[in-house]
């Protein structure tokens, strides 16, 4: 990769889009649009990226990261006008730029490379990206000459019945000498349909001034598309999806079904586990070797270690050991450790809380702000109540502790290690290490009762 200052255009608000939220963050698979087009300038070798911002630049800035410069363009004048800008921003530096548009999230580093190495080795004044594509919609057309050589790029509005028949179209993507390119965005105006200062009106200006410009045709006329409405994210987010999916599988991950899988796409996934339809795995996740994933889940910020199981549930912000059950019908909130070989299972429910290797909670319990030390069973039905209406306490229970099926925790309290609670037992106060507690009321057995009182009533 030749050296080369990546220019990336993102100020615009995305008209087309009809949203509150600026287009550039209009997230993907979990990551904002104009992040794509960031990432595959990191990984084609560009070192200094200007993303030239304006509509909703503070969100914008916050949403992009702060590993680029940014350039502010406060009116929305054009590509064009905010090419200025961050060649304003560049100052006296010489050499080649690429230009991008925020908006082309399936652009990618080969791409980038091959354009940009043959722009440096033609020493043309611009190289300009394009592809041939089946419906050329609202794309800038390029035209090339008897020759042809490209002469200019008329936009889809700008452009006669003729030209909009031709199927070249220009990606908004393109190498330039900076001192040119300088000087021609100097001479365009914005006499045209949209009245605004176009950047592919260079192209033209070069042409007609005896320069070079080179063209590259892109193999893959996907990577090219640009996002303009929401039918554009609709259609992009599922190439970019079957990408991820692709990927994970080449990988060694069986995805059962694809096209009902959902991974976002900075997830990590280790080789042998399976994921079951209806499954989505979302940012920040990373998952181990041989889980068996889904179906109908939901990961979210979750680290899985390997050999986990995770059928029908939902886990959020939590970190799981190896070999440890999940579901069916599990809800694992923000703030959970949960152990090696733990079992969770149906209806369970665990919220800012430490369960140490070998727990064992099966069935309809809620767990919130506690910790639950190692191999201890949680009966069936057994609840800590961490809140008084007023503020959250902590239940400590230790280890090879065996809670009685329906055991009531009133936080702040502790059950000391060994211990067993009674069935149905509600404990306020601190039980010792391997003592049995039984805090309930005693059973009252009155013989014949039930008879007698049946007898009364059927005989009114
Ligand atoms: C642009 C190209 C078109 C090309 C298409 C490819 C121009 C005039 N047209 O059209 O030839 O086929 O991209 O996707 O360049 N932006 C700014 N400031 C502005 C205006 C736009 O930063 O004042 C940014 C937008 O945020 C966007 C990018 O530039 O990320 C492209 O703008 P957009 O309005 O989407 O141009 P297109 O109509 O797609
Ligand atoms: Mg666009």
């Amino acid at each position: 990769m030749p050296d080369m200052v990546g220019i990336i255009l993102a100020a615009g608000k995305g008209t087309r889009m009809k949203s509150k939220l600026p287009k550039a963050l209009h997230p993907i698979c979990g990551k904002p649009i104009s992040r794509y087009v960031i990432d595959a300038c990191r990984e084609s070798g560009i070192g200094d990226c200007v993303v030239v911002i304006g509509h909703g630049a503070d969100q914008v800035r916050a949403g992009l990261g702060d590993d680029v410069r940014y350039a502010i363009q406060s009116q929305q004048l054009g590509t064009g006008d905010a090419c200025k800008r961050a060649i304003e921003v560049l100052d006296g530096a010489d050499g080649d730029v690429i230009v991008l548009p925020g908006d082309a999230p399936m652009i990618g580093a080969d791409i980038l490379k091959k354009l940009s190495g043959e722009h440096a080795a033609s020493g043309a004044a611009a190289t300009v990206l394009t592809a041939v594509l089946d419906d050329a919609r609202q794309y800038g057309r390029v035209i090339r000459g008897a020759d042809r050589n490209v002469e200019r790029i008329v936009e889809a509005k700008d452009a006669s019945p003729e030209e909009l028949k031709v199927g070249e179209i220009n990606a908004a993507v393109y190498c330039f000498n900076l001192a040119l390119l300088r000087k021609y965005l100097g001479e365009i105006t914005p006499a045209n349909a949209q009245g605004e200062y176009y950047l592919t009106d260079v192209i033209g200006l070069m042409v007609r001034d005896g320069l070079t410009v080179g063209a590259v045709v892109s193999d893959d006329p996907n990577v090219v598309l640009g996002i303009n409405d929401r039918v554009d994210l609709a259609h992009l987010a599922g190439l970019i999806r079957r990408n991820i999916l692709e990927k994970l599988m080449v990988g060694g991950v069986t995805v059962v079904d694809p096209s009902s899988t959902y991974v976002d796409a900075d997830v990590v996934v280790g080789a042998d586990t399976v994921i079951h339809p209806q499954t989505y795995i979302e940012k920040g996740c990373k998952i181990g070797e041989g889980c068996v994933i889904g179906p109908s889940s939901r990961l979210v910020n979750v680290e899985l270690g390997n050999e986990i199981t995770v059928l029908f549930s939902n886990l959020t912000d939590s970190t799981f050991g190896d070999g440890t059950r999940v579901g069916p019908f599990a809800n694992i909130r923000p703030g959970c450790r949960i152990g090696r070989k733990v079992k969770l299972g149906d209806f369970v429910e665990a919220k800012n809380s430490v369960l140490e290797d070998g727990v064992s909670m099966g069935h309809l319990s809620y767990i919130g702000d506690a910790t639950i030390g190692e191999r201890t069973n949680v009966g069936a039905g057994t609840i800590t109540c961490n809140y008084d209406g007023y503020n959250k306490f902590k239940t400590i229970i230790g280890k090879n502790v065996f809670l009685g099926s329906s055991t009531t925790m009133v936080a702040p309290v502790e059950i000391g290690d060994g211990a067993l609670t009674a069935a149905g037992s509600v404990i306020t106060d601190n039980v010792p290490a391997d003592a049995l507690v039984i805090a309930r009321s005693k059973q009252i057995v009155k013989e014949q009762w039930a008879r007698l009182r049946r007898e009364q009533k059927e005989k009114a």
